[in-house]
């Protein structure tokens, strides 16, 4: 269980999970330092934390910058204030005290709230720090309130980070980030982090492809299985700023806000803005350790159905792009269901006059010479085949060429005098308006009370531009209430469906972050189906989230995108990593790929408890010629190891894999061979791979105890 302890006499906060803790110190002068972030301390052991040497005070500059938890803007402080205020006589400082706490429990959690208000000015300022059974992470929130009489002017907020996260002396500061674009998603790369500050934020209105609202650090010495990891991440799909902060005497923060720089958020008298989460993790045994840690804590605390198994899905999107129609739908839904397809997906292009991607969007309603009779024919005959029936939607768009725009031109992001910029020919409507959020929420309703959808992909294809208009007084908040509204209008149909699933998707991997996949079951991880291009976006994806969410399909070869040719097994191999799903255009297939495709599903099958709900090892990274992922059993009864060989260089000899997590005292068997290892070899030695001959050659090697 975790524990919160208060030691009055020196004004400490010892927060502790299962293997670590975070200790808070209110000084002398009443500000909130970060003491600890590491192993786990008892009272005693952090109240002697007090006893380190002070860190010492140089001129022009407080000793505590830097090491601030709280990080309020005011005084001799002159690094990143994760608060920002301006009052109405324009003082931009704040002078907080304390007056308040406590620690509240719930169903295992355990929480503590830390009440500040300011001096002088009408603001309060609450920090939330909550820990759950089972994790050690901890989850922050802040809320500002106007705390002023009706009538007071508006407080106007700059920068409300939902935490700032403190580390502790290191002897070096390395950051692991993922950036990208469209295409080419979940780029890992590890660089020293820089003296200054770093900044990673997306200004697009969506979490965004450049960049994921998360960061890990280390002492620059951690490998995938040893060392220490401090990792936060932001529970926000909308624009965000991570700011990471080094300064002359190492002393190192990470600040997670929503919001990009600058916007400004007025607070009227009693209003309040609460943050989204940022949630932090400690852990110890290096990157493998970290993630399989994030993944344990999304599984158990984030997603809404984690003991679901996510169905092996068909999109027709690869195989018919816009040209659909009932009669290749329904021949596409044959051929996926005889290779033991769970969930035919239609894709865009079904709705009003959307034959291209220059018209019809916003228009709901399935294009009359396309399903003369509606979506009914169609989704009976996927029910027929024992299929769920799955359909594309981009609610939060529409196309400047549609009855929806023509209809409420004035429902679309925009701002007076200025350009309409479009993308892929789209506008994105304002959902920070309620009648436009009433709208999508009825509209995307009453599809799912008329049709017996069982699954929704989400997408989102273009980011924000002239946002706008903003509020009265030049008030931000468009960007956050669209968010919320979204939040809003999701939350309210999976309440009213139940049964319903959501894949989230913005041009592949363009929205991903924990405040989505609190709303949703699985994400459409990048328009790049090269399974090789996956190798390397998989792996980065896998740093902080579980392969349970990561959609992957197998598509058609040459791959359409990179021109890639590659195996049949290499394509499924790849996409078996994560919730399999099948992409290609199944009217070419031969009936050799065909029958080869059902034997590699009915295979995904057997592991997917494993590869969905076990823990994850990366066993040697995508840059490698001989690449290997790992799943196994919580308990080391079974194991799934995917390997992937590029090419054979220098005529090399059979790979043996190292494995890891397995029982050392057990004897596994291969299920397809029959032929039995014991753990202790594998472990320490290592796994006999047999691979085909040729480039992309890969393998599923599947293990059970005996
Ligand atoms: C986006 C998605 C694709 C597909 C198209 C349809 O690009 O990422 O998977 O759904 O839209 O227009």
């Amino acid at each position: 269980m975790p524990q919160i302890v208060h030691v009055p006499d020196q004004q400490l906060w010892i927060l502790s999970g299962p293997a670590a803790s975070y200790v808070l110190h209110l000084d002398p002068e009443g500000l909130l330092h970060g003491l600890h972030w590491g192993p786990r301390l008892d009272p005693e052991q952090a109240a002697s934390l007090l006893d380190l040497p002070a860190p010492i005070h140089r001129g022009h500059q407080v000793a505590a910058d830097g090491r601030l938890d709280l990080a309020a803007a005011g005084g001799a402080r002159f690094g990143h204030a994760g608060i920002q205020v301006r009052f109405a006589d324009g003082t931009r400082d704040l002078e907080l005290e304390l007056t308040g706490h406590r620690i509240e429990s719930a169903a295992g959690s355990v929480e503590l709230v830390l009440d500040f208000a300011d001096r002088h000015y009408p603001l309060s300022v609450e920090t939330r720090y909550l820990l759950r059974p089972g994790s050690d992470v901890i989850e922050r929130r802040v809320r500002l309130r106007h705390t002023g009489a009706a009538g007071t002017e508006p407080v106007s907020v700059l920068r409300a980070d939902s935490a700032t996260w403190v580390l502790p002396p290191l002897d070096g500061y390395r950051l692991s980030q993922v950036h990208g674009q469209w295409a080419a998603e979940s780029q890992l790369t590890r660089t020293e982090l820089a003296y200054g500050e770093t900044v990673l934020t997306s200004r697009r209105g969506v979490s965004g492809h450049q960049s994921q609202p998360w960061a890990m650090l280390d002492d620059g010495t951690a490998t995938e299985t040893e060392g220490a990891v401090y990792g936060c991440a932001l529970a926000w799909s909308g624009s965000w700023q991570l700011t990471l902060q080094r300064l002359a005497g190492d002393e190192v923060l990470m600040s997670a806000g929503a919001q990009h720089t600058p916007t400004v958020h007025l607070l009227a008298p009693g209003e309040e803005l609460e943050t989204p989460a940022s949630l932090g993790l400690y852990s110890e045994g290096g990157f493998g350790a970290a993630s399989r840690a994030w993944h344990r804590h999304i599984r158990s605390q984030v997603l809404p159905h984690p003991d679901e198994l996510r169905p092996v899905l068909y999109n027709s999107w690869e195989a018919t792009f816009f040209d659909i129609g009932l009669e290749n739908q329904k021949a596409l839904a044959d051929r996926a269901a005889a290779m033991g397809v769970e969930l035919f997906v239609m894709d865009d292009g079904w709705f009003g006059s959307r034959t291209h991607d220059a018209a019809g969007l916003g228009d709901w309603t399935p294009n009359p010479d396309r399903f003369p009779d509606g979506l009914a024919p169609l989704i009976d005959h996927v029910h027929g085949l024992g299929m769920e029936f799955g359909l594309w939607v981009e609610p939060e768009m529409t196309n400047p060429d549609s009855d929806l725009y023509r209809a409420h031109p004035d429902w679309v992001l925009h701002q007076p005098h200025r350009h309409r910029t479009e993308m892929r020919n789209q506008l994105v409507l304002n959902l920070a308006r309620p009648e436009v959020a009433d709208w999508l929420h009825a509209t995307i309703d009453g599809l799912l009370r008329d049709n017996a959808i069982d699954f929704l992909k989400w997408d989102m294809n273009r980011p924000f531009t002239e946002a706008g208009p903003v509020g009265e007084g030049g008030d931000d908040r468009l960007w956050a209430d669209y968010t919320r509204n979204l939040y809003a209008v999701l939350d309210r149909l999976r309440a009213d469906h139940p049964a319903v699933r959501i894949e989230d998707c913005a041009s592949g991997g363009g929205r991903i972050d924990l405040g989505l996949l609190a709303r949703t079951d699985q994400v459409w991880t990048s328009d790049n189906t090269d399974p090789a291009d996956r190798l390397h976006i998989q792996y980065g994806f896998s740093q902080l989230y579980p392969a349970q969410v990561m959609g992957a399909w197998v598509t058609d070869s040459p791959n359409p995108f990179t021109r890639r040719s590659t195996p049949l097994d290499f394509r499924f191999h790849s996409a078996m990593a994560g919730a399999l799903g099948i992409g290609g255009d199944l009217s070419e297939w031969t009936k050799e790929e065909l029958a080869r495709a059902a034997e590699l599903v009915a295979a995904y099958k057997t592991v997917r408890p494993l590869v969905q709900q076990g823990l994850q090892y990366r066993l040697r990274g995508p840059e490698q010629e001989l690449s290997a992922v790992q799943f196994v059993a919580e308990d080391g009864t079974g194991t799934a190891v995917l390997a992937y060989r590029r090419s054979r260089s220098m005529g090399e000899g059979a790979p043996v894999l190292r494995l890891r997590g397995l029982r050392p005292e057990a004897r596994y068997r291969e299920a397809a061979s029959g032929r039995l290892h014991h753990g202790a070899v594998l472990l320490a030695r290592g796994l006999p791979l047999e691979l085909p001959e040729g480039d992309w050659a890969s393998a599923l090697v599947h293990l059970t105890v005996v």
